[in-house]
């Protein structure tokens, strides 16, 4: 296992459509293995083959349970509600936006030896479910807020509506 590089926002690679999987190989579970360990030392709860340069329809997500989902060709085939909250990615450093996401969402995906399975997420691991697929298509989550903010600009924002009574749970994105 090894630590890929994570690219950043004006890296061409972010922008790409990337190609299904077809072979479920050493090389794809290597790919796999190193992206969990990637995002372990990032400090994320997801990370999309192309954040490390690869243009494969392939992204790992941390769950509810803090355990590893590895996607291969993942598709959304249901989502519902609504959540309202920060969202940031690793390839955006230290920026922040509110992103409306649909608070269920379920996946069907292959695992590393091609089986298919559908898994759903709900809060914030059905926000990173979105927010991964999007990768793989080269958008990133900048593209549903108009406006970015530090972790230092969000803390201040919320302090003073604080301050104002109107009470919002803080509760700041973790990136991915
Ligand atoms: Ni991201």
């Amino acid at each position: 296992m090894a630590l890929r590089k994570i690219l950043t926002q004006g890296d061409p690679a972010l922008t790409k459509t990337c190609r299904p999987v077809e072979k479920f190989d050493r090389k794809l579970h290597d790919l796999l293995d190193d992206m969990k360990e990637t995002l372990q030392n990032a400090g994320g709860v997801g990370l999309a083959a192309p954040q490390v340069g690869i243009l494969r329809r392939v992204v790992v997500v941390e769950d509810a349970e803090e355990r590893m989902i590895e996607l291969v060709n993942p598709v959304i085939v249901s989502q519902s509600g609504e959540q309202k909250g920060w969202e940031g990615c690793l390839s955006v450093p230290n920026q922040y936006g509110w992103v409306d996401r649909p608070s269920v969402v379920t996946v069907r995906a292959q695992d590393r030896d091609g089986n298919f399975f559908e898994t759903t997420g709900e809060e914030l691991v059905a926000r990173c479910f979105c927010h991964e697929v999007e990768h793989l298509d080269g958008h990133l989550f900048v593209e549903h807020t108009g406006e970015l903010y530090s972790p230092e600009e969000i803390d201040a924002m919320e302090a003073a509506e604080e301050d104002g009574a109107k009470k919002r749970p803080r509760r700041k994105g973790r990136r991915r």
